[in-house]
């Protein structure tokens, strides 16, 4: 069983009533700085309007007014000063309680000129005013409304983070690390650098003892993008920024452009306040820009060569597996040049595919689904609305289903291929065909419960599911070899399609020949693309939604003829991909890269290499999340890529046993498929109540419940982040507890409790599905109101029993058969801790 997912454990802290306060809602680069000093700074003193509070560092000053406006509103003008009265910065807020919120900002240059201004526009919106000095002109450009709204939010920081950059440090937990898996051949990649151990983010003054204790020197640090863009990127740079400005003021950040060739190429941006506050709380990678480069060969030297001329002594790298497994190439090849820098890297990528223990998600996969479930949902209006439109939706993420899950369990969509599973049980491409048109059909003769033919339908595809189908998967390795070879030959390339297919079949075996043939010509284009500079496929160019279009209208006109479908097929093709990697980040994602970006330079404080800035206990509020370190080789594993045999990062796939993919599986072919069950879950909210606003992805809320057939056990962090209230339920005549999950399933649980003591003696739970009310489970208790003694779970139409007899947990069916044993102790144990708990307690 899965415990809790927080396994750093958090030492007693002797200090930590006398946290630094913020006063400034514009980033943390305002903030004064204890200059190392290591004295905790004092809380801010209630001030009066028309006050003015200096708040003075090591270097230059904040001065914080006090005021109101015009209309006699409350404002807080906030200037930051460089040295004696020269200003760096002017922040002007409107405050509404706590909340503040940008009305104007203007930076200002070395001899106090003002060079930028970001202000309201009379319609909506702001615009930016920007000096270029070399012409000696003023540049403007428009901000839309949200976006001028989102450079007023104020990212919340890992509680852990919470005490300022220069009274944290890192601590060693456990020992050595091995790799994720072929241990020995990664550490042949590795000498130096495998093996470190897993390090822990904490505050300072801890009564464990310190593997280092920082000097807040001054640090010159660079940063790159890597990869395909991710909401939440440009925050990962600002907690960068915002956390070695605060350190020493005299650090220096630096940003390379277009990742690993601006590395290599020395391209790089100095990254100042002017530069960051207009991507705060920004979607996309366009302050800095990206690329796919691998690092190899003598592109290590010119990297080296690069950082020394800035003198810069820690990289960051912000990037996915691929971009990462750089990220522990570089940081060994530093080591072992004796180049005295360090190599940081920051989990990236919207499809979710960097995880793992203690990796819980990668950012950008919250707000990319997000928006995705959004448009999922638009097109399942607009196909029952119009009655007319089967939807063929593939979804980005190249290789794991994580994307189409996590859409499929917020929206509801008919189908949603899952292709972890289709490898799993081994289905061909025929077969994956046979099961769409199944639903299809039926649809279109009304096999629901009320009859209604539906000649509509969305159904979703992964963008990788050709390479997880074992015939396909299978032919595309030997293609992958073959085009290997073939595609240096200059020639090749040359040929018509006709010409080049024929090469490539000629050197197949017959089998592959034969699944290469059951693509149209421009399918088959596509497959012959070459692959990225990782050696992947590049998936999202073969239009996999337009295949299964062609192989189920063929079939479904077969069935026609022979009078088995009667019913319309008219197909629509879509791919969502780039429309959700680049939106504004969710709160969620917002928070978590800013802790992201800011934990990752306090890795590089405590001197660390070859490590993974790490953020834990994701579904919790922020200030309880922990941070931390995870080292590089162990999350690796060897993989064949351009024909070699090369370590790099394990991606982590669908887990067809985790809680996520078992909720679809329950699901989908009773509620989804036949019926419409369409949820419509709108996009990324940044306004409103916590529950639309600050909830972080479905997969992420139930990947921690164990593992039962009783779907109503569920983790205390599932329990937390519902809603749960006393009230009269109408139906039942009595007072229940009524509980709303974060996928908004509804249930009802009635206690009988025992006259004398008022102790709990049994309950029952109900699901509300379309006003009907579900018994899912009945628990009885002992004595003490607390062990379950005996709980009653439908699934799948029939009743399961989970008893408890003597201390043994087994599976009963209604006459009483025992289906599968289960570990008692462990159970029991998780049940009485509070670790799990049942909607019944
Ligand atoms: P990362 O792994 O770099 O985050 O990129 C993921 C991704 O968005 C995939 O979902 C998609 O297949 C691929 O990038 C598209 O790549 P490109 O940007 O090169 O078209």
């Amino acid at each position: 069983m899965k415990v809790i997912p927080i396994s750093f454990f958090v030492p007693k802290i002797q200090k930590t009533d006398n946290k630094y306060m913020s006063e400034v809602a514009f980033g943390n680069s305002d903030k004064t700085t204890n200059g190392g000093n290591r004295q905790l700074p004092e809380k801010q003193p209630n001030y009066s309007y028309g006050n003015t509070i200096n708040q003075y560092s090591d270097k230059g000053r904040v001065e914080v007014k006090k005021s109101k406006n015009r209309s006699g509103n409350p404002i807080e003008t906030h200037v930051k000063y460089r040295t004696g009265n020269i200003k760096q910065r002017e922040a002007v807020y409107a405050v509404d309680g706590d909340k503040r919120y940008l009305v104007s900002l203007m930076h200002y240059d070395e001899l106090g000129d003002n060079i930028k201004t970001i202000r309201p526009t009379g319609n909506g919106g702001a615009v930016v005013l920007e000096l270029d000095k070399e012409k000696g002109e003023w540049n403007s450009r428009e901000l839309s409304t949200i976006h001028y709204e989102r450079l007023s939010y104020q990212p919340k920081l890992a509680g852990v983070l919470q005490g300022g950059i220069n009274n944290i440090t890192t601590q060693q937990v456990n020992g050595p690390t091995k790799a994720a898996k072929d241990a020995e051949e990664v550490e042949k990649h590795f000498p130096i650098t495998y093996g470190q151990p897993l390090v822990q983010t904490i505050p300072m003054y801890s009564e464990f003892p310190l593997i280092q204790i920082p000097a807040p020197k001054k640090r010159n640090v660079g940063v790159i993008l890597s990869g395909g863009p991710a909401p939440g990127g440009h925050n990962v740079i600002a907690g960068l920024y915002d956390a070695l400005k605060e350190a020493n003021p005299d650090s220096k950040l630096y940003g390379f452009k277009e990742g690993v060739k601006g590395l290599t190429k020395g391209n790089s941006v100095e990254i100042t306040d002017v530069v960051i506050d207009e991507y705060r709380n920004t979607g996309g990678f366009d302050l800095l820009k990206a690329s796919r480069e691998k690092l190899e060969g003598n592109k290590f030297d010119k990297v080296l060569e690069n950082c020394k001329a800035l003198d810069i002594d820690t990289i960051v790298i912000v990037g996915g597996d691929d971009s990462n497994t750089n990220t522990g190439l570089l940081a060994e090849w530093m080591k072992a040049h004796n180049a005295g820098i360090q190599v940081i890297g920051c989990p990236k990528t919207i499809d979710g595919d960097l995880q793992n223990e203690h990796i819980e998600m990668s950012f950008g996969f919250d707000t990319a689904t997000k928006t995705y479930a959004e448009l999922v949902g638009n097109l399942q209006r607009d196909a029952s609305s119009a009655g007319k439109y089967t939807n063929f939706v593939r979804l980005m993420g190249r290789s794991a289903s994580h994307i189409v899950l996590e859409v499929a369990l917020r929206a509801h969509p008919n189908v949603a291929l899952i292709s972890e599973e289709i490898e799993a049980k081994n289905m061909s491409l025929d077969d994956i065909v046979d099961d769409i048109v199944d639903v299809i059909a039926a649809r279109s003769e009304g096999k629901d419960d009320n009859g209604e033919k539906k000649n509509y339908s969305v159904i979703l595809v992964p963008e990788g599911l050709l390479e997880f189908i074992p015939e396909v998967k299978r032919m595309n390795s030997s293609l992958s070899d073959i085009l290997d070879i073939v595609s240096k030959d200059e020639t090749f390339n040359k040929k018509s399609d006709k010409e080049r297919f024929e090469i490539v079949k000629s050197q197949m075996s017959e089998e592959d020949a034969k699944v290469f043939d059951k693509f149209p010509d421009p399918i088959k284009n596509q497959l012959l693309l070459p692959k990225d500079d990782h050696g992947n496929t590049q998936v999202a160019k073969i239009e996999t939604e337009k295949l299964l279009i062609d192989l189920v209208g063929q079939r479904l006109e077969k069935l026609a003829v022979e009078g088995k479908y009667k019913g319309k097929f008219s197909p629509l093709a879509h791919y969502l991909g780039y429309e959700g990697r680049s939106a504004f980040p969710s709160n969620f994602d917002a928070d978590y890269c800013y802790s992201l970006g800011y934990n990752a330079f306090a890795l590089a404080q405590a001197g660390l290499t070859g490590y993974m800035s790490c953020i834990k206990g994701l579904t919790r509020p922020a200030e309880n999340w922990q941070a931390g370190g995870v080292p590089i080789t162990s999350m690796m594993n060897i993989e064949k890529r351009h024909g070699e045999y090369v370590p790099v990062i394990q991606k982590a796939m669908v887990d067809l046993k985790g809680s996520a993919f078992k909720m679809y599986k329950n699901e989908q072919p009773h509620r989804w498929a036949l019926k419409d069950n369409y949820k419509f879950p709108s996009g990324v909210q940044f306004f409103g109540p916590d529950s639309v606003c600050n909830k972080p992805s479905l997969t992420q809320m139930y990947s921690d419940i164990p593992e039962t057939d009783c779907n109503l056990l569920m983790p205390k962090n599932i329990l937390e982040a519902s809603s749960r209230s006393f009230q009269t339920d109408e139906k039942l005549g009595r007072r229940v507890i009524k509980t709303v999950t974060p996928d908004e399933r509804e249930f009802v649980t009635t206690t009988t409790a025992c006259k004398e003591d008022g102790k709990r003696i049994k309950s029952k739970t109900y699901e509300i599905v379309d006003g009907e009310y579900i018994l899912r489970s009945k628990a009885k208790y002992d004595g003490s109101g607390k062990t379950i003694i005996f709980a009653q779970v439908e699934k799948e139409g029939g009743f399961h029993y989970i008893d408890f007899p003597k201390g043994e947990w087994v599976i009963v069916d209604e006459v009483g058969n025992k289906h599968e044993r289960r570990d008692a102790e462990e159970y029991v144990e998780a049940l009485n801790s509070g670790e799990i708990n049942t909607l019944a307690m």
